[in-house]
Order: C-alpha cells, then sequence, then structure tokens
C-alpha cells in the first residue's frame, strides 16, 4: 500500500483531506433551512421543523478558516438562500477571500429560482460566478404539483433568464426524476437545454426526503434516461471533473448540453471533495451522515481559529468513505435534504 503525502500550499499549510487521501476542495454552506416550497422529493406538505440559522458573521469565521485549509469553491445552499436577507453582502464578503493558491473563490449558489430574477444582478455584481436552478419540470402544471406551489413556474422561468442575461455562467438547471411524476419530462428538458442554453442536470432520486417514500423502484436511472433522451437525439459523451457529481453530454449537433447525477446507480463516493456546513453550524462530512459535528458550538464556547481547525481536520480525516443506499445495511441519514443543503 502507498502512503498518502498530504499536499501543502504556498504557506505551508497541509491541506484538508480525509483517511483515504480524498482532498476536500468544496464547501457548501446551507444558510437557512427556511425554503417556500415543499417538493414532493424534498419537504413534507406542511412546515416541518426547523434548526434555525447563524448570523453571516459566524458562516465568514468557518469560510475563512476552511478557505485557509483548501477550499476553493463554496456553494451556498438552503433551504431556500434567497430568502435570506444579507445573502448579497454574504456574497460579496466571500468573494474578498482567497485560495491556498491565491486566487478568487468560485462561488456559485443552488436555488429555487423564485426570487431570483430581481436577484441576479446584485448577485453577479457582489462577485457571485454561476447558479444553479431547482426545476423539474418544463410544464407549468406539472411543476405546480412537484412543488406544491402555484405560482412559481413563470418566476423560476424568469430567474433562470434573468441569470443568463447578466452573464452568471454557466447556469445549471437541477431536476430530480421521480418515478410516476416527471420521467415524461426528459425529451422536453432536452429541447429546453438546447432552447434556453443551460445545462439541464437529471438527478436520481436520493432517500433524502422528509416523507420517506423513496424506494428503488422511484428512481429514474441514468441508463433509463439516457435511453430516453436518445430517442430525442442521439448525445456524445463529454469529461467531466473526477470530482464532479454530473457526467455531462452534448447533443451530436453541438447545441445543448445535459448532465446526469447518478448517486444510486453509479456511485461517485470515491472521488468525493465536499463537506458541508449547516444553518445551524455543524459540519457534515457526508450527505448520508448519521451524525454531525457541532463547530458552532466550539465557537460560542470562544474556541480560537487554532483550535477550530483542529476540530476540522480531525472531523474531516474520519469522512465517510461512501453510502449506503439501497443495500440492506443503509441507516438513514440524520437530516432531511432541506435540512443539510443539498
Ligand atoms: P458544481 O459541480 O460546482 O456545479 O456543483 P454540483 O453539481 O456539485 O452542485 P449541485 O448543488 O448542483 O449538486 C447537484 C446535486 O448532486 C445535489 O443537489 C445532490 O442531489 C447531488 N449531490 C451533490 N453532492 C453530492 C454528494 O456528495 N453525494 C451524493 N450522493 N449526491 C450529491
Ligand atoms: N434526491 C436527489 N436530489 C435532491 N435534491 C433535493 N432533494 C433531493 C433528493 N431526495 C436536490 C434538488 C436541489 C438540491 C438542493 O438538492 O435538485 O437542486
Amino acid at each position: 500500500m502507498s502512503a498518502v503525502i498530504p499536499s501543502k500550499c504556498w504557506l505551508n499549510t497541509v491541506l484538508l483531506s480525509d483517511k483515504f487521501g480524498r482532498p476536500i476542495t468544496d464547501l457548501r454552506i446551507s444558510i437557512t433551512d427556511r425554503c417556500n416550497y415543499k417538493c414532493i422529493y424534498c419537504r413534507t406538505g406542511n412546515e416541518g421543523a426547523l434548526y434555525g440559522d447563524l448570523p453571516f458573521a459566524d458562516y465568514l469565521r468557518m469560510a475563512r478558516l476552511l478557505v485557509g485549509l483548501g477550499i476553493r469553491k463554496v456553494r451556498i445552499t438552503g433551504g431556500e438562500p434567497l430568502l435570506r436577507k444579507g445573502v448579497v453582502d454574504f456574497v460579496g464578503e466571500l468573494a474578498k477571500l482567497r485560495n491556498s493558491d491565491g486566487e478568487l473563490l468560485d462561488i456559485a449558489i443552488t436555488t429555487n429560482g423564485h426570487l431570483l430574477a430581481e436577484m441576479a444582478q446584485p448577485l453577479k455584481d457582489a462577485g457571485l460566478r454561476r447558479v444553479t436552478v431547482s426545476m423539474d419540470a418544463v410544464d407549468p402544471d406539472r411543476f405546480a404539483r412537484i412543488t406544491r406551489v402555484s405560482n412559481g413556474f413563470d418566476n423560476v422561468l424568469a430567474g433562470i433568464r434573468a441569470s443568463r442575461r447578466v452573464g452568471l455562467w454557466p447556469v445549471k438547471v437541477n431536476c430530480v426524476l421521480m418515478r410516476g411524476f416527471n420521467e415524461d419530462q426528459i425529451i422536453p428538458f432536452g429541447m429546453f437545454a438546447r432552447e434556453e442554453g443551460v445545462i439541464v442536470r437529471f438527478i436520481e432520486f436520493m432517500p433524502l426526503e422528509e416523507d420517506r417514500v423513496w424506494a428503488p423502484e422511484t428512481v429514474v436511472t441514468l441508463d433509463e434516461i439516457l435511453l430516453r433522451i436518445s430517442e430525442y437525439r442521439p448525445l456524445v459523451e463529454i469529461p467531466h471533473e473526477r470530482s464532479e457529481t454530473a457526467r455531462r453530454y452534448r447533443f451530436d449537433d453541438g447545441i445543448g448540453e445535459i448532465g446526469i447525477i447518478a448517486p444510486v446507480s453509479h456511485p461517485f463516493c470515491g472521488h468525493c471533495s465536499r463537506i458541508r456546513i449547516t444553518s445551524d453550524g455543524k459540519i457534515r462530512t457526508c450527505l448520508f451522515s448519521v451524525w454531525d459535528h457541532d463547530l458552532h458550538e466550539l465557537m460560542r464556547r470562544g474556541a480560537s481559529d487554532g483550535e477550530l481547525i483542529e476540530f476540522i481536520r480531525g472531523v474531516v480525516a474520519r469522512k465517510e468513505e461512501r453510502h449506503h443506499i439501497g443495500e440492506p445495511d443503509f441507516v438513514p441519514a440524520s437530516r432531511t435534504m432541506v435540512h443539510i443543503g443539498g
């Protein structure tokens, strides 16, 4: 067995990696677990419980320490992050940080898009690079049935178009497929990707929803998605980064890109580079972690930066090797997606 040699940056800091030698370069910070949508693959139909959120200064301190340890990409998530007043200024503060090579961070946001039309320009001006919008149907009635919100579709479409207009690039659209609800939207979404100039990513449904309706049969798999879409136009696979969640494809005529995120049928844990901070300040080392690590409690008790860094290193080293979706020993995650952030 070869020893894993930790990488160092120019300041001679040992950069974050776990015991399997996976470098940790992507941070996701959830800034609220409130959401104005109740998507069937994520939320329950009623209000649900809340863990709450923290002042932005606390997330910023966590981000600053983690960026010093090798984080290069920060994705802001929720709940719905655009519900949180102050998100634009938060992006502005993140945009001042430099990664361990002295470069600016890649700052992105995942949003349901409902409030995006009016916020795209201020977010871009503050330093946001790109945006991912959740949208699970291109048909407005179907969209309303999935999100359990009657007037959302037009807002989300306007948000996607505004993002393109202001130069948040690329705009990615996440579509979680759930059998019986939206697998007939695959081809319309292929057309949408071509017409709107966005990257549509189909996501296999994972057991992270509040209502516990997941079963293997509800998952529309990568193979099935590829088959469906090739009835419309042939696809050509294009290379993707090893740590990227999506396999990427272009249509044969070069117009339009789609992605498939297949954590159930083709897990990508072996190249995972992600850790998460929840809205209440816990570190999660995996979407499917059965416990989280209370970084905020340490901060509240007055821990120094050095003590926080030591804690972070210890937690990250013990990152889970992989998820166990669909296996007999699967234990549900300690939180559902709306309280993790995607
Ligand atoms: P970029 O590559 O930076 O564009 O981001 P991304 O594709 O990693 O981010 P995004 O938030 O769009 O994630 C897409 C979806 O992939 C999420 O909503 C999850 O459904 C899924 N996903 C993201 N990270 C993980 C992970 O670590 N494990 C699993 N199983 N699924 C993940
Ligand atoms: N399975 C897969 N993806 C999910 N998302 C939310 N819940 C699930 C789930 N159960 C994705 C949505 C959103 C992101 C935050 O997480 O597509 O874009």
